[in-house]
């Protein structure tokens, strides 16, 4: 493969057909330099969550808290309720651990190098990768699903995920751009989002379609190959929404573990066996002349789960009432769960 000749095709594509999205510079900026708070928080908010759904919350972030030093002084309830929405909640909270640490023990900068930028508490391999590339064109290996993707077809890498990772990490690191890496990074993550999609890619408009060994043995979409899938687990609970003078009453969950620190409707733990209607008033907040009200799904990423609702009115100790404009500051299960009792 004639890597040079790669590096023009798909940085000439870029130059052309970068998407404009609102943490980027460039590319027709040139080496303008990035906003490394703005690169970062773009990052960490992308795993595991797609640009549509990010972009509003990086804009409300960056509109509320427009430095790191602004965010390292924020107080964590308001930071987690922004957050609600975007998912795996342990993100916000290592945000705001590794902002703090910019702050304090830098003088509100971030590291310019990827080792820097990966002794940061709460600032993972991938992260640092990223914001060494983006925001400061170091040669960092970035390495997120869209380029494992690009790079098990460019390869027709036969493994499958997730054992072929290893190899294509190292095919990513023998492609990387020396004199663009920030570029590079993004014009694979652009690929793979508009190109070289998960399911219908469109080779016809892939700037190294000629390179692609996919693509040459045909069914391109059939890389990377997958081992068959395990059946997602099934789990069942019970949540209970008692409102006292059309405020509805809350908890915080525990700091650790699955939604640690968020907001939440009361209720039962989520098991594998399906409660008795007994059972689950059994774990009700007060007891009261509780209404089965509606049944909800939804889907995390190790399990499935359907969720009872329950709705009464009265009062309970210990519960944080909220007017029903602040239930926006829960995740997506308890919001759907709340939206679902409430109508
Ligand atoms: N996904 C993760 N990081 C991204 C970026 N910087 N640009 C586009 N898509 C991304």
């Amino acid at each position: 493969m004639d890597i040079p000749a790669l590096h023009a095709r798909l940085l000439d594509w870029y130059d052309a057909h970068a998407r404009d999205l609102p943490w980027r510079v460039g590319p027709r900026v040139g080496f303008a330099q990035a906003d490394p708070y703005r690169v970062w928080l773009s990052e960490v908010m992308l795993q595991q969550t797609t640009v549509p759904h990010a972009a509003p919350y990086f804009l409300k972030f960056t509109a509320r808290w427009p430095t790191v030093s602004d965010l390292a002084s924020a107080d964590d309830g308001e930071v987690m309720a922004a957050w609600a929405g975007l998912g795996y909640y342990a993100r916000a909270r290592n945000l705001l651990a590794c902002a703090r640490s910019v702050a304090r023990d830098h003088a509100g900068v971030f590291p310019d190098t990827e080792a820097g930028l990966r002794a940061l508490p709460g600032l993972g391999p991938y992260t640092a990768a990223a914001v060494a590339a983006i925001a400061f064109n170091r040669p960092a290996n970035v390495v997120d699903g869209n380029v494992e993707r690009v790079m098990a077809r460019l390869f027709a890498v036969e493994p499958p995920l997730p054992d072929a990772k290893p190899e294509l990490r190292a095919r990513a690191a023998a492609l990387v751009s020396a004199d663009r890496p920030g570029d590079w990074a993004q014009a694979l993550m652009d690929l793979g989002a508009t190109v070289c999609r998960p399911r219908g890619p469109l080779c016809e408009r892939c700037p190294i379609a000629t390179d692609c060994a996919a693509r040459a043995a045909g069914a391109p979409e059939t890389w990377p190959r997958k081992r068959p899938q395990a059946a997602r687990p099934h789990r069942y609970g019970a949540a209970f929404l008692l409102t006292r003078n059309g405020d509805v009453g809350l908890v915080r969950r525990p700091p650790r573990g699955l939604l640690g620190g968020m907001l939440a409707l009361p209720g039962s733990e989520w098991r594998a066996a399906p409660w008795s209607d007994a059972e689950a008033l059994a774990t009700a907040p007060a007891p009261g002349a509780w209404l089965r009200v509606a049944e909800v799904e939804h889907g995390f990423t190790h399990f499935t789960l359907t969720l009872k609702v329950w709705r009464a009115e009265g009062d309970a100790p210990d519960l944080l009432w909220t007017p029903r404009a602040g239930l926006d500051a829960l995740p997506s299960v308890f919001l759907k769960a709340a939206r679902a009792a409430l109508n």
